[in-house]
């Protein structure tokens, strides 16, 4: 399914994922801001080897801005475009932000996505946990309480309005 880089000396060293991402990969769904960690927008999820167990692999969300390229060596990265969109279908992320209002410009909706999605590899969250995850992460248009009552709908505690509300949306 995902497509093997190989990178060439062409590339400095200082390069950062993110600008190989939407320049190199033509993959501009991942968006950048502030390039020094501060508002979420450029986050991916990555795969790679747990170094402290041989043999295990670790998953989890970075901002792209501060991932160096050449670090990368041997990393599986997961931008938006792997989740899902209007011609192979919408991940139920996508779904639950669409149907609770969590978008309006959209700018901020990848790296909200994509943080979530790497949370959720490593199993279900609480409603708390979902809350405080996602202070990197900033929107300027919708107040935040869509996104977040969007996400807690899939926690282990989300009330039962929520689920509710969730369960219509991916019913759609
Ligand atoms: S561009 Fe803002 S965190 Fe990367
Ligand atoms: S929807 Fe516009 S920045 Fe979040």
């Amino acid at each position: 399914m995902g497509e093997k880089y190989t990178v060439d000396g062409d590339i400095p060293p200082w390069t950062r994922l993110v600008d190989f991402l939407r320049e190199k990969a033509k993959l501009c769904g991942t968006k950048v801001v502030c390039r020094e960690a501060g508002c979420g927008i450029c986050t991916v999820v990555i795969t790679r080897p747990d170094l402290e167990h041989e043999g295990r692999y670790k998953t989890y969300s970075v901002p792209s801005c501060q991932t160096l390229l050449y670090a990368c060596d041997g990393w599986s990265i997961e931008s938006v475009e792997n989740l899902g969109d209007r011609f192979t279908g919408y991940h139920s992320l996508q779904k639950a932000l669409h149907g609770f209002t969590g978008t309006q410009c959209g700018y901020c909706s990848p790296g909200m996505i994509m943080h979530m999605y790497g949370q959720i590899q490593n199993g279900p969250l609480t409603m708390s946990q979902v809350e405080r995850s996602l202070d990197g992460n900033l929107c300027r248009c919708t107040g935040y309480r869509p996104i977040l009552d969007a996400f807690k709908s899939f926690a282990v505690d989300a009330d039962q309005v929520l689920k509710n509300k969730l369960t219509d949306i991916e019913r759609q």
